[in-house]
């Protein structure tokens, strides 16, 4: 078996904070010199690259529209389906001087897909083998992990806010990750957006033990990032003081030098 980069997936309820976990997950795996980060950005959504100032033009979706139309078959007559694949993902990816960046895109619209999903799970296993991280921002459902990404995670972190809802769909994931036959080597719960309100706090304790996942850190709400949000500034440029910031480095540290 080839050799693979550590893949880390971030998941959670959707406005919970995953993708700005997963920036700055991204910002320290690229500031400690642990080689080069694949980022995946599975949320149709796609915000990962705007909080890590990058534009991304096109998706895997639109890939995957483009190899399925009729077109298509015209202008790649002499090219095998799986080549034809990853000269187009190779196409797509964005590569900055420390990390590249993939987006999903939108789910496939109705007929089948399944050869191509096949092919490009197949294909993003091996580009794997590139990189020394993949750190995949997920959408709430696990989807792209079970079908069209990998089914193998070394840590997949979940996010929460201190919401009862948001912990009730923590727990989701954590069994829809074992029904879906997701290899999950390690599973940990992120609780973000904590402010210091007296019933927050009070309450915390209780909702994480509900979640029945174990507890790797506390990322507070931080007006920084409000800020940041106000005018888009992308998240990777917090500043090193911010508070968020700080709580992820510890994240950071329990994660992937554990
Ligand atoms: N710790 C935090 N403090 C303040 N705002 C936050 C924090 N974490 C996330 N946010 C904000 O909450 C919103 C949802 O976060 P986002 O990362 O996009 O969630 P998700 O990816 O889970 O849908 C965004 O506007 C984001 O900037
Ligand atoms: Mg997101």
């Amino acid at each position: 078996m080839t050799k693979r980069g550590t893949i880390i997936a971030v998941a959670g309820k959707g406005g919970t904070g995953k993708t700005v976990i997963a920036s700055l997950l991204l910002k320290f795996l690229t500031e400690n010199g642990r080689g080069r980060v694949l980022a995946i950005d599975a949320d149709p959504a796609t915000c990962l690259p705007s909080t890590l100032g990058v534009t991304v033009k096109k998706t895997i979706g639109d890939v995957r529209e483009e190899i399925a139309s009729p077109s298509q078959v015209f202008f790649s007559e002499d090219m095998p389906t799986d080549m034809l694949i990853e000269y187009k993902i190779e196409e797509i990816m964005v590569n900055t001087p420390l990390f590249s960046i993939l987006a999903m895109g939108h789910s496939e619209g109705p007929g089948c897909y399944c050869l191509i999903n096949d092919m490009l799970r197949h294909f993003i296993d091996k580009l794997a083998s590139r990189f020394s991280t993949i750190l995949i921002d997920c959408e709430a459902g696990l989807e792209h992990l079970s079908r069209r990404t990998t089914r193998d995670v070394d840590t997949l972190l979940v996010v929460s806010d201190p919401t009862k809802r948001g912990i009730d769909t923590a727990s989701t994931i954590k069994n829809l990750a074992k029904k879906l036959q997701i290899n999950v080597r390690r599973i940990y719960l992120v609780v973000n957006k904590v402010t210091e309100d007296e019933d927050v706090r009070t309450a915390l304790p209780e909702l994480v033990k509900k979640s029945g996942l174990e507890l790797v850190g506390i990322v507070p709400e931080d007006a920084n990032i409000r800020a940041f949000d106000l005018v888009g500034k992308p998240i990777i440029e917090l500043p090193e003081d911010s508070k968020a910031v700080v709580a992820v480095e510890e994240i950071f540290e329990k994660v992937c030098r554990g």
